[in-house]
This record gives C-alpha cells, structure tokens and sequence, in this order.
C-alpha cells in the first residue's frame, strides 16, 4: 500500500520520479505528489486522484529542475483521499518533505505533543507528525539522517519513510520498519523505491533493507544503519527480470496482459525443478529432508487468492503427502492460539511477501517454534527473508491489482512442495509422483489451449455486464476456483458475486436461486464419478429453479451438456489440476466483464495489490 521513490543523481528527478509512480501506482491511486530540492527550498506538487492528475498538474505549472526529489502515490489509511492529505508532507517552516508507506500507531500522543509546541498541520494524516518530529532534529543541528533515526526511536507502526532537506541537496535518506523498501544502486545516481519496478529502466542492482534500518543515499554511495547510527548489513542482488516484464507490451491493461503470460509463467516455475531422472529438486526450499519427514502437521496461512491458492494446496498435500493440513486467513491466525510445534510446518503463501497480514502470521508461527516455508513471488521482499525456506514462483512482476499469473504459479508451487514431500516420505511411489510431475509439465500447453478457446467466454461476460450478482459453485478444488472467480468478479466488476461449496447449496444458498440467474459451476473431471455425478444433480436442481446455468466441464464431457445454458470446454487432466485450467476461463470472463462497464482493471477502486497495513 502506498508506492514510495526517492531519487538523486544527475538526471531530472521529476521525470524519474514520476515516471517511477507509473510503476507503482498498482499500489495505490487515491493521491500523487512529488517534492524536488531547488536552491535550498522544496517544491512540491500533489493531487487527489490518479497520477494522471499529478501529471496535469506538474504541465500547467511545471517545477524547475532538479537532481534530487521524492514521490508517493497513495492508499488512504488515515485521513480522506484528498488534496492535504496527499504526500509528501513538509513541517511548519517548509524545509523538510517526507513521504510514507504504513501506519505509525502512536502518531496521536506524538501530535499531541507538537501541537502543544506549536506546530501547525496541514493534514489529517499520521505521516505529517514525521515531518514535524524532523524538523525539530534538523532544527536542532542534526543532520538529516542522524534526524531520521532520532526520529524512528520514537515511532511505533509499521512503516516505510523517505524525506529530503531542502537545505541539504546531496542527501536522500529512507528507513524501514515492516513496509517494504529497497535501493537501486546507480552509476552516479541511487534511488529508493517500494518496489524495484520503480527504478528498473535505470538499474538492475538492488539492495535490499532489513528491518528498523535507516539508509543515507548520496549520488556517489549509500549507507545503511540500524536506528543508533551502527552499520548494518544488507543484501545485494541483481534483479533478474528487465523493464519489458514491467510493461503492457501492447496490452490495454496490464491483467490482460499477465493473464496471456501464465503459459510461460507456469513453464518458468517449473524450470530447473525436475530432474532427468524425473525426481523433483527443491534445495531451494532450505528445509531439509530429515526435517520434511519430522513434520506432523501442516498449517497454510494467507490472503484473497493466495488463501484460496492455500484451500488447493490442502488437497494435493492430503493426498499425495499424506500429512493432515490446515489452511487459515492470514489476519484471524494470530488472534487464535493455534497448536503449533516444531513438527508443524506453516506454509505462507503470498505473491507480494509483503502482506502484513500474513507477515505478521510468520513472525507469530517462528515464535511459536514451527518450521515457515514461504511461497512468494518477490525477490527480495520480507517474507521470505524472515521465513526458514522459500520457493519463489517465477511469474514474473505482476502489476494489475487482480492475481492472475501469479495465482496460476502458487498452485504450481503448491502441487510441487506437496510431490515432494510425497517424494522425500515415501507417500507416494516414485513411479507415481514421476507420473505426476510428468503431467504438471505439460500444463503450460494445456493453459494455452485454454487462452485460445475464451473467445466465447468474453461474448458471455459482455451479455451479463448489466446482471446484479453471479454464483459460482464447485465441489473439491473446484470449490476454491469458484471462491477465486467470485473474488475477481467482486473485486473487478463491482458486482455481488460469491463462491459455493456446490453441497453446501441446499443448506441455504439455494434460497438466492431465482429467475435468470447466472450461476458457474466447475465440474470435476468425469474420472471423479462420485464427485461429478453428483454436481451434475446441483446443475440440475438449481436450472429447475431458474438459473442460467455457465458450465465449466472437461472437453468431451456430454453428461452436462442438456443442462448447460452455456457450456465453456477446457482440456482433461488430472482433478487436482484443473484449477490450472478451471481458473482462466474466470479471469477472463471478469476482465472482459468489467471492462465492459468500463472499470479499469489494473486499479479497481479501494483497492491496493500490496496490502502492507493490518
Ligand atoms: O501479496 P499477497 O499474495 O499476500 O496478497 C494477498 C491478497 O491481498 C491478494 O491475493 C488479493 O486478494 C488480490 N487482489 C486478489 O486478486
């Protein structure tokens, strides 16, 4: 939530700077703002809105030059989406600008206290108290980054800071505590971002900040501290991905786009994970064999689609590994006392690793002595860092707010975290997880098919974009495809929709049945018997109380053809990977939907992709 730059070099910094937001406004839309250091003052732009409005803005009266500045784009936490309360913020004398990404808890008593001195705000923000506490330090002779971490010592949250002095032009200073930040080292140039996106047409060398650390950034160096000035250790990487991944290449929107990318996405995090003995290898992963046969119990914490990522995985790890399995929202985790001990590996699933929800989680999880594996998407964000093992999904960035790509490579890391532990504990014949993984590899082609056949499926969501609400129904793993259908359709097109276990429809849900409808089910396989037949039976029941009935089935499965209004075909594989198959026709079906009503699908309204406050 909320996307930070920061920027000093030699190049214009409004243009890196804003040009840096575009990146990372998937973060955040509410509001955009900039602040340049010109000739010891600070010019400032900000506006309620997208960053088109910031743009207009900065055309009609264009800043003058500079080499050094900061942007925010912004996810209200505290305080309306409006003009003040936009970033960045400055104190009373209008020396020093900060910009924020969290939310400082303790920021009342800190107002409280600077008003009594006489400070003005101008915003009803809890950033602003940063800009104020800052202004007393650099008020006192300190220099900004001694200012900073004066100032951090006293501040409670969770937060991501950068700020500039007008009366220092060669500093840019930053500091993190749980939101995410990284650096981008340049050839005379450094930059500061939430996220590499922000700065990868310029460099492809990050850093990586750990927590509660303060970072200096000069033209020529940056320095890295913890909050009493001691030196601090980071980790450098190279991003292995370039600017081309971060744009829409031809695409009207970056979901389209990401959507026709999961053939290779679900190929590339399958790559280098199978042996030429067909054994799977996941050294990555830091938890060894000794300790996969030690667990007992697993336990799979997330949010939004990577939660339901999590419902999938329960299936595959009961059934080809064996072990009992668990699978909990993320937020209500800790707010339980779950049974966890050393022998309990958690699983956290999360395309940002940022989710504070399920940061939070993996910190009270180690707390408690259970093994963390990670699944994530990002190279260098927190959870990994902080989790005992990780294996990253090679989706590539994913920009538009709604998971697509990146839902599509958590299941495929889920089917491979459960094969092998199936491997390693014996659960399953070689043979039979060989057989398995096989299989996996070939859905790349069976996901394309899928991408080739939605022509028909885009008709549809262009014929229902004026209905109220849309169910969707499924038993087994098609039960989290449906959530995750119902969730697209909620979060894009702003329409009521909601996912159904397709038994649990006569104990209740069968009364929102009426005249005309739509309801999409996900038929299991027609090797499922039991499983099939009997949601052909809730086809049936819910078409004789009038619903239109959208059926998602195998090719080649006439069993359900009488009972579909309309029928949308996807390839035969196994049941426990048709949501590989199943999910797509739905991303689809909801892009084309809302766009239909003219939304814009990479930012749906209140929301933000990285959701970094509890
Ligand atoms: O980055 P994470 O996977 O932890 O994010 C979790 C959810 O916030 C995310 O999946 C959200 O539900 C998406 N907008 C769904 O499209």
């Amino acid at each position: 939530m909320c996307g930070i730059v920061g920027y000093i070099g030699g190049k214009q910094a409004q243009q890196v700077v804003v040009d840096g937001l575009a990146r990372l406004e998937y973060r955040g839309y509410d509001s955009a703002g900039l602040a340049l250091v010109v000739d010891g003052k600070l010019a400032t732009a900000k506006k309620a809105g997208k960053l088109v409005n910031l743009r207009k803005v900065l055309e009609e009266e264009p800043p003058p030059a500079s080499t050094i500045g900061l942007g925010h784009t912004r996810w209200a936490t505290h305080g309306a989406p409006n003009d003040p309360n936009a970033h960045p913020h400055v104190d009373c004398g209008g020396r020093v600008a900060v910009i924020h990404n969290g939310i400082i808890e303790n920021f009342a008593a800190l107002k409280a206290g600077l008003l009594e001195k006489g400070h003005v705000f101008g915003s009803e923000t809890d950033t602003e108290v940063v800009a104020h506490l800052l202004e007393e330090e650099v008020g006192a002779g300190h220099e900004l980054p001694e200012a900073m971490r004066r100032v951090c010592r006293r501040l409670e949250g969770a937060y991501t800071l950068v700020a500039v002095d007008a009366q220092d032009p060669d500093v840019v200073v930053g500091a993190r505590r749980n939101s995410p930040l990284v650096v981008g080292k340049g050839d005379g140039e450094n930059f500061l971002a939430s996220d590499v996106a922000a700065f990868i047409e310029h460099t492809r060398d990050a850093v990586e900040l750990g927590q509660d650390q303060v970072v200096e950034l000069r033209r020529d160096g940056v320095t890295v501290t913890d909050y009493e000035g001691r030196p601090a250790e980071v980790h450098e990487y190279h991003v292995d991905w370039d600017v081309s991944a971060a744009e829409k290449g031809g695409y009207d929107y970056f979901m389209l786009k990401e959507i026709a990318e999961q053939p290779r996405a679900v190929a590339d995090t399958l790559l280098g994970r199978i042996g030429s003995d067909g054994r799977l290898h996941l050294d990555e992963m830091r938890i060894t064999d000794q300790q996969l046969r030690e667990i007992d119990k697993i336990i799979i914490i997330a949010c939004g689609t990577s939660y339901h990522a999590g419902l999938i995985a329960k299936y595959a790890i009961e059934h080809w590994a064996g072990l009992p399995c668990e699978v909990e929202v993320a937020s209500e985790f800790r707010y339980r006392d779950p049974i966890l001990t050393r022998s309990t590996l958690v699983i956290a699933i999360s395309q940002s690793g940022e989710s504070m929800d399920t940061l939070m989680a993996v910190r009270h999880a180690r707390e408690q002595k259970a093994r963390v594996l990670c699944i994530c998407n990002v190279n260098g964000s927190t959870m990994p860092r902080e989790c005992d093992g990780v294996l990253y999904t090679h989706a590539g960035p994913e920009v538009g707010v709604a998971a697509t790509k990146t839902f599509l490579t958590q299941l495929v890391a889920v089917y491979l975290i459960a094969l092998y532990i199936a491997q390693v504990r014996g659960t399953k014949w070689g043979d039979e997880v060989f057989a398995m993984v096989q299989l996996l590899a070939t859905m790349p082609e069976k996901v394309e098919k899928v991408l080739e056949t939605m022509g028909p499926v885009r008709e549809l969501a262009r014929s229902l974009a004026n209905e109220r609400s849309v169910l969707f129904l499924g038993r087994h793993v098609g039960f989290p495809v449906a959530l995750e259908g119902a969730l697209k359709l909620k979060e894009l097109a702003y329409m009521h929709a909601e996912g159904f276990a397709a038994g649990e429809l006569k104990h209740g849900p069968i009364a929102l049945i009426e005249e005309g409808l739509p309801v999409i089910v996900v038929v299991p396989p027609r090797a499922r018997e039991v499983l099939h037949d009997k949601i052909v039976s809730n086809i049936q029941e819910i078409r004789a109380r009038g619903a239109r009935t959208i059926v998602i089935a195998e090719e080649g499965d006439d069993t359900v053809v009488p009972y579909s209004d309309t029928l949308i075909e996807v390839p035969a594989v196994p049941t426990l990977l048709q949501p590989l198959v199943a999910t797509v026709p739905l991303q689809v079906f909801s892009c084309e939907l809302a766009t239909a009503k003219g939304h814009d699908v990479d930012q749906p309204r209140n929301l933000a992709k990285s959701v970094t406050v509890e």
